[in-house]
């Protein structure tokens, strides 16, 4: 593998930082005056009104002789040099070792595409979006419009004309007194970012000063923004000065007083830049030649792709810039994401957040790199399903490293900014970015990103994908740079199977696609009636010694596929590997406890299984396992199988254009046939899709067409999407107001797409909405504190259910019902057993979902004790009301089928908990395993929302004990003693039981654990499997000792707070 090489360090200097001193040489824009203006004598004897910092003229008056300070060219011309000298100082030293670095490497840009995204035309203007406003309230977004046209006008240039370390120092100063408030500073923001953050600086040193808002208005545009930062930087200085003065040091001139502050700031900046920069800790793109023998070692790659390189060895990644990339699946694009997260973690001492799509994939990504936390010295803490601290533990030594699903991460995220931590944040890398398209689960992703970028603007954002079309939208949401490539390691070739012929898909032919071949295959009429598509023809073409993965449309679909494929498969077929699916079976049914799903017993032996959200995640595991050794060669899957899973496959076979009876979409098209041919595993890949005569014009359609554009969710998702990210806006004080608001809007990806999402309402016609749904919620209250901000605009304020809404997590549409169904409970709670309790922390959004069995729903109901029963009387579902249904007779009375499903899904979890057997409870209920399963993970994890509302509410008080023991119930519902080895990532139920029968009893157990005799010991363990697992284990219980170790430490901690008196009586 090649060296990286020094070339690629990255440094971390502040996006302004960098630009200025490019911008250096520069003439000064439009807006950049020069600076006698600034001082001229109009601007003395009319000081413009300035914002609350500068209306401190007693403080002016102790300057005596520098009482015109702010127009005294020669101070600031020297603040100016003794500014450069110093960064010139910083960028020799970079220049130097910028030099050495080229002369090892000339990195090779082969089919890179970079777009600035400061080159793109803007397709969003605010502007025309807020005519037609006209209440008092709405005072704002008038001035917003006007100052808006402004900026556009002015672009960036407004920081230009400050030295860069003072513009690091304005923004430190900035960041802490109004960190979360201030958008992103990056030089490549968008126009509309730029008019934020401009805004938003001119408002932090203004606060609604209505006369200096007035006089503003008076001065040309440039000139007052250039005042306003350049007074507001002074304002700094000045208190130090003023501090130096009121020091009594009467000895000391002021000149030198004034200096030793400037110099002494100075200095801080100059050793920030450095702190935070990127040190160079090895030859492997700035890491230790270790890394490159770890991935070898445990992945099998010995050399980077020439893209890869090429990407890691970007002007832009170099720079710190934000980026996204792109390339087809299977591409290698994870090892990109890797290297990265490994430089920010290792190189520039900084904590990474890593967001997957789903639980499993979490799973997996733990398991893979604990092994490199172990290595090389990092934490790694998995954020799905229950699992995850908020927010997480600081620690001062090692960095971390959080892999987490959307949800987990969008939590982690507010944490940290509730924290103030979120600087500690140096990377975050979404994979499958084009997820910000879909649902509510894509106006959570929006929402994590768009918070980063407003609130943390040292936080670098990395996003992949091989489905992405428009990139434009995405690169100016994220303010990105952008890479494409269409490197595949294997190739794919299309397929479309029409009767019996078969075309391939090709772009220069036509229509598309171009004849390629006749089906083989000899049918009997049988058989011809039975598999009408030909199937069987494709699938022997490949399987026993190649894999094959077939998608249908629905779960029954996948079975009766199978079966259907075994029941004419020849006996031969049973003759492969038959002693491993022998075990295969055998691990299935002590998964199950004794049962083995019928379908998977008849079809394993032939190497078929089926694969949906209808087998429970220990199932599902041990089929990818059997399937990813060759034991399986066939399965027919949904298309949860096709996000970013690494299963082998020859041929990918999709069995109808259709996802239920949805025609297939473009990226989901793409996404499925990407499983064939991954490298290392498959020399060749071939994707067959199979059309009915009917639909061939619809498919000529879907292969010929681009994939399809990702759009912002946020709108469409109203209560999980902009309502509730309003919500959290003003819980987190991100933004204090409806201008704030708007300001950050004007940030989301919905905020770009706006003016083709919405045609008829503009961004704060949808912003003002969301608001005043939130306060008629009684979520959010207005809140006028003075005169003044009452002609401007109002405080928003978030109220008790607000908060606990927003800090649970709940569903804006549920917290109505949660909070007066809780309340209710607090009348006559039954607490005889956990029923009741379960009941009030069922999810409402299963309910619509479920359809009860009228029998089972009296059967289970008959069972219960009869203070139990009263349960059902309580909550609303009169015993008579469950008889007269299952007995199929006329009900009169009118009964909240909400309320009566609610409690159905509380009888199951109930008997869940009773038996801990998902088989038997899915039996009972006649309900598939999966659901079971999905139905316990979701409450367990609605519970711990339940318990986070209750905290934020002191009527609720009796609520937060209660709930915190059935969280744990639901979240590990198995026996107790296999809970410490299923927080393992990825040790699942029948795994923890293995290892507990087989002595490895506890975490400390199986992190001490060797390998050699886990694998000899612990059945269908794979050598790869046991490392992995180890390393798992061994990372979990460090990351438990050293919280441990940290909360010791901080116990001891002598306080800094006390006077020293009080101190001394201390040990
Ligand atoms: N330089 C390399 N040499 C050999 N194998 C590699 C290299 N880089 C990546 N791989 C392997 O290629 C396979 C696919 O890589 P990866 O999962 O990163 O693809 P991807 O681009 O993320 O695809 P998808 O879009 O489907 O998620 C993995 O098994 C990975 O280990
Ligand atoms: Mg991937």
């Amino acid at each position: 593998m090649e060296d990286g090489g020094p070339a690629v360090r990255r440094r971390s200097r502040p996006a302004c930082a960098r630009k200025r001193s490019r911008d250096r040489a520069q003439p000064c824009g439009p807006c950049s005056p020069p600076a006698h203006k600034r001082s001229s004598p109009r601007a003395e004897e009319e000081p413009v009104p300035a914002s609350p910092e500068y209306n401190n003229d007693s403080e002016e008056d102790l300057f005596g002789d520098y009482s015109s300070f702010s127009g005294n060219d020669s101070l600031l011309a020297q603040v100016d040099n003794m500014e450069q000298e110093c960064l010139q100082s910083i960028d020799l030293l970079s220049y130097t070792k910028n030099m050495e670095d080229k002369a090892t490497v000339e990195p090779a840009f082969g089919d890179l595409q970079l777009q600035n995204v400061r080159s793109k035309e803007l397709i969003f203007s605010a502007t025309g979006n807020i005519t037609g406003f006209k209440t008092e309230e709405s005072h704002f977004w008038r001035t917003a419009s006007e100052q808006e046209n402004r900026t556009l006008e002015h672009g960036d240039c407004i920081l230009d004309d400050l030295p860069s370390s003072q513009l690091l120092y304005f923004e430190e100063m900035n960041n802490s007194s109004v960190d979360s408030r201030k958008p992103s500073g990056r030089k490549e923001n968008a126009n509309n970012m730029n008019f934020c953050r401009d805004k938003m600086l001119n408002q932090s040193s203004c606060h609604h000063n209505a006369e200096h808002s007035k006089r503003n208005n008076e001065l040309s545009p440039s000139t007052t923004c250039n005042l306003s930062k350049r007074k507001s930087l002074k304002d700094h200085l000045k208190n130090t000065m003023t501090e130096n003065a009121k020091a009594h040091i009467p000895k000391v001139s002021r000149t030198k007083q004034l200096k030793e502050a400037v110099l002494s700031e100075e200095i801080c900046v100059a050793k920030k830049a450095i702190e935070t920069s990127s040190v160079d800790i090895g030859p492997f793109y700035g890491l230790p030649s270790k890394v490159k023998d770890l991935l070898v070692q445990f992945r099998g790659i010995e050399k980077l792709y020439e893209w890869q390189h090429t990407c890691l060895t970007l002007e832009s990644l170099q720079q710190r810039k934000n980026l996204i990339y792109s390339l087809p699946t299977s591409g290698g694009k994870t090892l990109i994401a890797e290297i990265l997260i490994l430089q920010e973690l290792l190189c520039r001492q900084k904590d990474v957040l890593m967001v997957l799509p789903y639980v499993a994939i979490v799973q997996e990504k733990v398991w893979a790199l604990s092994s490199f936390g172990i290595e090389l010295g990092f934490l790694v803490e998995e954020y799905a399903g229950s699992k995850g601290r908020f927010p997480p533990i600081k620690r001062r030594i090692k960095k971390s490293l959080y892999i987490a699903t959307i949800e987990k991460g969008h939590n982690l995220v507010n944490s940290l900014i509730e924290t103030g931590r979120i600087g500690d944040l140096g990377l975050v890398v979404v994979d499958e970015l084009h997820m910000l398209g879909a649902g509510s689960r894509g106006a959570i992703l929006e929402m994590i990103l768009a918070k980063i970028l407003y609130t943390s603007k040292t936080t670098q954002i990395i996003g992949m994908s091989a489905t992405l079309n428009n990139v434009g939208d995405l690169q100016q949401f994220l303010q990105a740079e952008y890479y494409a490539n269409n490197f595949r390691p294997v190739e794919l070739k299309e397929y479309v199977k029409i009767q019996d012929s078969i075309y391939e898909v090709d772009n220069k032919a036509e229509n598309g696609l171009t004849f390629s071949r006749l089906l083989n295959f000899k049918y009997s009429s049988n058989l011809q009636r039975m598999d009408p598509d030909h199937l069987i023809a494709l699938v022997t073409e490949v399987i026993p010694n190649y894999s094959c993965l077939v998608f249908c449309p629905t779960k029954k679909n996948c079975e009766n596929v199978a079966e259907m494929i075994c029941k004419y498969l020849n006996k031969e077929y049973r003759n492969h590997r038959e002693n491993e699916k022998q075990d295969l079976i055998k691990d299935l049914k002590n998964i199950g406890k004794g049962s083995l799903c019928p379908v998977l017993k008849r079809t394993i032996p032939f190497g078929i299984a089926y694969h949906h959200s209808g087998l429970i995640s220990d199932e599902r595991k041990r089929i990818e396992e059997a399937y990813s050794a060759g034991v399986l060669c066939l399965l027919t899957c949904t298309s949860t199988l096709a996000a970013g899973v690494n299963l082998p496959a020859r041929r990918v076979i999709l069995r109808a254009p259709y996802i239920a009876t949805e025609f297939l979409k473009k990226n989901q098209y793409k996404q499925m046939i990407g499983r064939a041919g991954r490298a290392g595993i498959d020399s060749a890949g071939e994707s067959i899709l199979i059309v009915q005569e009917k639909d061939k014009h619809l498919v000529q359609d879907l292969v010929n067409s681009p994939l399809e554009n990702c759009y912002s969710n946020l709108l469409l998702e109203v209560t999980k999407g902009i309502q509730s990210l309003l919500l959290s806006l003003v819980g987190l004080k991100i933004a204090r107001n409806s201008e704030e608001i708007y300001h950050f809007m004007c940030g989301t990806l919905y905020g770009v797409q706006q003016q083709f999402l919405s045609k008829e309402k503009s961004l704060s016609d949808v912003t003002r909405e969301a608001l005043g749904c939130l306060i008629e919620k009684g979520l959010l209250k207005e809140k006028m504190t003075s005169e003044k901000e009452q002609k401007s605009q109002s405080n928003l304020e978030i109220t008790q259910l607000g908060q606990a809404t927003y800090k649970g997590s709940i569903d804006l549409a549920y917290c109505d019902a949660l909070y007066r169904d809780l309340k209710k409970g607090l009348e006559g709670l039954v607490l005889e057993s956990c029923l009741h309790l379960l009941y009030l922390t069922t999810p409402y959004d299963m309910t619509s979902h479920c359809s009860p069995d009228w029998m089972i729903y009296f059967r289970q109901f008959s069972q219960l004790n009869s203070v139990e029963q009263k349960v059902a009387a309580i909550v609303g579902v009169p015993e008579s009301f469950i008889m007269k249904k299952a007995s199929g007779q006329a009900i009169k009375k009118d009964v909240d089928s909400g309320v009566v499903n609610r409690l159905y899904l509380s009888f199951v979890l109930y008997a869940l908990l009773k038996e801990t057997n998902i088989w038997n409870v899915s039996e009972k209920f006649n309900m598939s395993r999966g659901y079971v399963q999905n139905l316990l993970n979701l409450a367990a994890s609605f519970n711990s929302c339940v318990l986070h509302f209750c905290e934020e509410l002191e009527e609720f008080w009796v609520y937060k004990a209660l709930l915190t023991d059935l969280t744990k119930r639901l979240t590990y519902c198995v026996k107790a003693e296999l809970i410490p080895l299923m927080e393992v990532a990825g040790v699942l139920e029948s795994r923890a039981k293995q290892l507990y029968d087989s002595g490895y009893k506890t975490l400390a157990h199986l992190a001490n654990a060797n390998t050699e005799t886990l694998v000899k010991t612990i059945e269908h363990l794979s050598r790869r499997q046991a490392r992995q697992m180890v390393s798992s284990a061994k990372m979990l219980l460090t990351e438990k000792a050293e919280a441990l170790q940290e909360e010791v430490e901080e116990l001891l901690k002598v306080p800094t707070d006390t006077s020293e008196g009080l101190l001394t009586t201390l040990p």
